[in-house]
């Protein structure tokens, strides 16, 4: 590193503590870069979070910004527990619905923050084929599979490894599920790596390899409520998904195969609308998800990472933007909460207090020739991005 270097690099990291700063040598280089640990942009805390019934110690990890922003993350189902961002007041609170103990996490819950995979989404009765091969998976939504099965990997423990530099910090999460896991082929190895980032956005960036042949559609199951009063309905939100078609679903919330346009039905969020707007609206798919439960296909897949959709509180001021490079994302407007689990600080968390925006691919992929590939063959690396991007207007 040349005298220059080291000297601008000297000042950018260490203005803060003292404006008398010296590059005269190796020694100074030494001294800030001990002090540059003092001064984090975004630090990692990690603590003891509990111990499950078979002894496996959980931890959990705080990741804390300059700009008001902190997430944590427990090692139990990779779920983020608590997300606080600001207010148009500059108020940091909570806007992800969770629990506050490790027993509750374990308990019966519809993915409360979780880690989804291996299969994001319905499978259409828990069966599909590779290779002329038929896997069975466990019916645990009948008639379907769901979102990879009852423990899936939002009920497994996963490894985590910290990483910090520049504007951000990150935990990355390792699970390896074992051939025939859930029913599915293949020893998978899955990283997760949340980073938050000194912009208020948090990036989900998720990597898979396997030594057989698969299928994996990976995703994150957060539920918002921008607002951070959760005992109010996430109704007056206002929606946008950048998306022309719908995935219709069956009964069964299995897609029927076509792709619809969303042109004149209450599925048209290319401009922000009220979730609550049309959600009451004679509509077959609507009766059939019961709100909104369903896949959008994005526009300019071609793009690869690109603009999704966005969530807007105004009451708050809080704007939550989502970019992925996935060719899907599920919006559920959290119609199957129903006032029976608890909330962090007394209450439950009732009908539509909680939306979630599942970045993915389209439900049911390996059983419908049509939709893109879920496949994911030894040698080839699963690799996605997501994020999440606060700020308030
Ligand atoms: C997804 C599904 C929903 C529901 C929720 C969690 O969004 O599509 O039907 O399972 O997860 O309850």
């Amino acid at each position: 590193m040349n005298v220059l270097k080291r000297c601008i690099y000297g000042i950018s990291i260490i203005s803060i503590a003292s404006m008398n700063v010296q590059c005269k040598g190796d020694k100074k280089v030494e001294e800030t870069t001990t002090e540059a640990k003092a001064t984090e942009v975004v630090t990692i805390e990690k603590s003891a979070y509990g111990t499950t019934p078979k002894g496996e110690k959980i931890d959990s990890y705080k990741l804390k910004n300059q700009k008001g922003m902190e997430v944590d993350i427990i090692t139990y189902g990779g779920i983020i527990s608590s997300l606080k961002v600001p207010n148009k007041a500059g108020k940091s609170e909570e806007v992800v619905i969770g629990f506050n103990s490790l027993d509750q996490y374990m308990k019966a819950n519809p993915y409360f923050g979780a880690l989804i995979g291996r299969y994001g989404n319905r499978i259409a009765k828990g069966k599909f084929t590779l290779d002329g091969k038929q896997y069975s998976l466990a019916i645990n939504n009948d008639p379907n599979a769901l979102h990879g099965g009852p423990e899936g990997f939002h009920r497994v423990v996963w490894t985590a490894e910290e990483a910090k530099g520049g504007d951000s910090a990150s935990l990355k999460l390792k699970y390896v599920s074992k051939d025939m896991e859930e029913g599915y082929p293949g020893n998978l190895t899955v990283f997760v790596t949340y980073t938050l980032n000194n912009d208020n956005s948090l990036d989900v960036l998720y990597e898979a390899t396997t030594d057989k042949k698969t299928v994996v559609n990976l995703t994150q199951h957060s539920y918002f409520n921008l607002s951070s009063d959760f005992s109010k309905p996430i109704l007056d939100h206002e929606i946008t998904i950048d998306s022309d078609k719908l995935v219709p679903v069956d009964a069964t919330l299995i897609p029927t195969g076509e792709l619809t346009d969303v042109t004149n039905t209450p599925f048209d969020f290319r401009k922000a609308k009220a979730v609550g707007a049309a959600i009451g609206a004679k509509d077959d798919q609507l009766k059939k998800g019961l709100g909104y439960d369903h896949c959008w296909v994005l526009n300019n897949q071609d793009k690869g990472y690109r603009f999704a959709a966005s969530a807007y509180d105004a009451g708050s001021g809080r704007l939550l933007e989502v970019y992925t490079d996935q060719p899907g994302i599920q919006f559920y407007s959290g119609n199957f909460l129903d006032g029976t689990l608890p909330m962090r600080n007394g209450g439950t968390y009732a009908h539509r207090t909680g939306f979630c925006l599942e970045t993915q691919h389209y439900p049911d992929s390996p059983n419908q020739k049509d939709f893109p590939s879920t496949i994911l063959n030894p040698g080839e690396n699963y690799k996605t991005k997501t994020s999440f991007k606060f700020s308030v207007k």
